[in-house]
């Protein structure tokens, strides 16, 4: 089998086999395949598109390209999420402690950033300390001790997939039907979880900029799941402003924190509570509303702060800076985006937002970056906001003073100003089973 005409079929329309994906995801686990290959193809089928049947096909040989979880071992029910991609998103960081106190295991693996948005690895990584890389038996052990774990995408878990996660990031090729549902459900498969609840983000920030689209994204997701045997559901969630306040890697933290302290934005904690009570119906605790009110009582209560540290502290992470966040170093140089006119905030494009924060060092322009993780930007006013002429918009956090210019440029035009009111919409757009 040749990559050549692989890449040629595909780029002329055709399907490709059962034989030819699993040669397509071998090659990229095992690295027999060149980079400019695996790029090539990953752009065919950006433009052409796969049917159905492709998809589950490259799913099922990119889960099976390394390693599986059995996950049996817990002896707990356990449950995953998955988040589609967004900017401010730093939902895992709450979700998976509420779940956890309410006696349902998630252990779960995570990624880093993609494009313009933010990866849970990237940003727990900026907790000193804390190991995102463990092994099995450490992972497990965490797991039983507190109920919960992140880690990254360790090991041989999904290896085709680390390669063409990367590639996609510096390569344009993210914004595709078949490769977000591929990316994402040959790691839910390979990381074993019985209950798997995704977020479909919708609008400019998310790679799904339409109901449509995003619909057609959970659906494919969906059946990937359950013709594998796991309980499956999706959340359609609003990315037309980013979720919450901060954006980059240790604001992010800081802000998840606060939520769980019985702080935070109101947006963030919705979500959140919507995201914990799905996954707490697959587990079989109860009704949705049964469900809602649980989350909602855990994380009041503070159970779920405990268990977040306790997580942090038993994977190598300093719980001072849980503790007190102000512990978090900071950037060295902020400034602020005004508004050039009064009115009201009435749209903001989430993936420039996301880019700005890109632009100030939180995300990577190739493969072998490394980021900034003090820097980001904190955002003042979100759309349906009244403002005046010189009021802040935004603060951008930067350890470089030359990066301040194209962020700020970046964040000035992802803003609408217009004179009329704005309704502001719902986080939560819906959900699917
Ligand atoms: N998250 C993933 O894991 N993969 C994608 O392709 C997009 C978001």
């Amino acid at each position: 089998m040749r990559m050549y005409d692989i890449i040629k079929k595909k780029r002329d329309g055709f399907e490709l086999t059962k034989e030819e994906l699993e040669f397509f995801a071998k090659g990229a686990a095992e690295g027999f395949i060149p980079d400019y290959q695996l790029s090539a193809l990953l752009m065919a089928i950006y433009f052409k598109g796969m049917s159905k049947r492709e998809t589950a096909d490259l799913t099922l040989a990119m889960a099976q390209s390394g390693d599986t979880v059995d996950l049996s071992d817990l002896g707990a029910v356990t449950a995953d999420k998955h988040s589609t991609g967004g900017v401010g998103d730093k939902t895992t960081l709450i979700v998976a402690p509420i779940v956890a106190s309410c006696g349902v295991s998630v252990a779960k693996m995570s990624g880093r950033g993609l494009g313009h948005t933010g990866g849970t690895v990237d940003k727990l990584e900026s907790i000193p300390g804390y190991k995102t890389t463990l092994d099995r038996e450490e992972f497990f052990d965490v797991v039983k001790k507190t109920g919960m774990s992140v880690i990254g995408q360790s090991g041989n878990l999904a290896p085709a997939d680390k390669k063409l996660y990367a590639l996609r990031d510096v390569t344009a090729t993210v914004e595709s039907i078949p490769l977000i549902a591929s990316s994402i459900m040959s790691k839910k498969l390979a990381a074993g979880a019985e209950c798997i609840v995704l977020d479909v983000k919708i609008g400019s920030g998310a790679f799904m900029k339409t109901d449509e689209q995003a619909r057609a994204l959970a659906r494919e997701m969906i059946d990937i799941g359950s013709a594998a045997g796991r309980r499956t559901a999706a959340v359609l969630s609003n990315m037309d402003t980013p979720l919450g306040a901060a954006v980059g890697n240790s604001l992010e933290v800081i802000e998840a924190i606060e939520t769980l302290k019985g702080g935070g934005p109101d947006d963030l904690k919705e979500l959140c509570l919507t995201l914990a009570a799905n996954m707490l119906v697959l587990a079989g605790k109860g009704d949705y509303e049964a469900c809602f009110n649980l989350a909602q009582e855990i994380l009041a209560s503070g159970k779920a702060y405990e268990t977040f540290k306790a997580c942090v502290s038993a994977q190598g992470g300093n719980p001072d800076y849980i503790e007190n966040t102000d512990l978090f170093e900071k950037a060295q140089f902020s400034c602020e985006v005004l508004a050039q006119t009064d009115g009201y905030i009435s749209a903001m494009d989430a993936e420039r937002i996301g880019t700005a924060a890109c632009l100030l060092g939180a995300g990577r322009k190739t493969k072998e970056d490394s980021i900034d993780f003090a820097a980001g930007l904190e955002i003042k006013a979100k759309t349906g906001t009244k403002i005046c002429k010189g009021e802040t918009l935004a603060i951008l956090y930067a350890n470089d003073e030359r990066l301040f210019d194209a962020a700020k440029t970046e964040y000035a035009a992802a803003i609408a100003i217009g004179n009329e009111p704005v309704e502001i919409q719902a986080v939560v757009i819906g959900s699917m089973r």
